[in-house]
């Protein structure tokens, strides 16, 4: 059994289908990308796999857990499972990076503050930020902020860590170190990572498998070599990233605007 399915996930916004069947596994170890172009409803999918929002119809199972069958109360349970990186990383610029790590901690285990200070150490050498525990948030750079908050993110010692779209706002350099950090700690850790992402040429090289949805369909699942040699003319033009295809370059009014605004 795969740690992660996803069955037949539909949800539409005010009548404007967003996933339209979606199906996929994750196996345990495994850095599972999904991917696609802008507004085709991976940030949505993300959400419906935390519990965060109910799909119209369709299951997440994760570890054996029927996530889409939860009450808020389950799924506190569920949750020391999974880690998440979101895209603005949240860290609280209050506290310093090594307080932001142990909050996890803190809050949902009875630990002996020394145990939880050797368990901060630890995870944060794992993400390579050994000696940085006590700088504030501010005092680093971007990259550096993705670590922390991943060190946060690992500091229960989920089965499974979710990101979405780790490389937003990195210089090449830092996005390349980041997504390698991404492989590298899920291989040493044996922790499967779920990565949303829009960067093909960031993706590839590091992911085992690869989904690519496309308005709220998958199009493509499969190995990255398979997927870079996809004659697949949706395939083929997000991978090149060509203007010329049936992915429209022009988007819809709501997703130029959600990329100006942020929203
Ligand atoms: N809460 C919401 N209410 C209405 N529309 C939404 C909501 N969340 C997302 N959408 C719409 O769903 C589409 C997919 O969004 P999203 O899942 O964020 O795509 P992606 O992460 O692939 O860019 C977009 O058109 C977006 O505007
Ligand atoms: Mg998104």
């Amino acid at each position: 059994m795969a740690l992660l399915e996803v069955h037949d996930l539909h949800k539409a916004f005010a009548g404007r289908k967003v996933l339209d069947g979606v199906s996929f596994a994750a196996e345990a170890g495994e850095v599972l990308a999904i991917m696609g172009p802008s507004g085709t409803g991976k940030s949505t999918l993300l959400k419906i796999v935390l519990g965060a929002l109910k799909p119209d119809q369709g299951r997440v199972v994760l570890d054996g857990d029927e996530i889409t069958a939860l009450s808020e109360r389950e799924l506190d349970q569920v949750r020391v499972k999974f880690g998440v990186l979101f895209q603005n990383v949240a860290l609280l610029h209050s506290l310093t990076v090594g307080e932001n790590v142990a909050l996890p901690l803190i809050e949902h285990s009875p630990l002996d503050p020394s145990v939880i200070e050797i368990m901060v150490r630890m995870k944060l050498s794992q993400v390579g930020l050994t000696d940085f525990e006590n700088f504030y948030p501010n005092q680093l750079s971007g990259g550096m902020q993705k670590r922390a908050g991943l060190a946060r993110a690992i500091a229960r010692d989920p089965k499974v860590v979710f990101f979405d779209e780790p490389t937003a706002g990195l210089d090449p350099v830092v996005g390349q170190a980041m997504v390698k950090l991404i492989r590298d700690f899920s291989r040493a850790l044996k922790i499967t990572a779920v990565v949303i992402s829009h960067r093909v040429d960031l993706m590839l090289p590091v992911a085992d498998r690869v989904v690519m949805l496309y308005n709220g369909k998958v199009v493509f699942s499969g190995l990255p070599a398979d997927m870079a040699a996809s004659e697949d003319p949706l395939v083929r033009q997000f991978v090149r990233g060509e203007i010329e295809g049936p992915i429209p370059v022009i988007p819809a009014p709501e997703q130029l605007k959600k990329a100006l605004l942020g929203e």
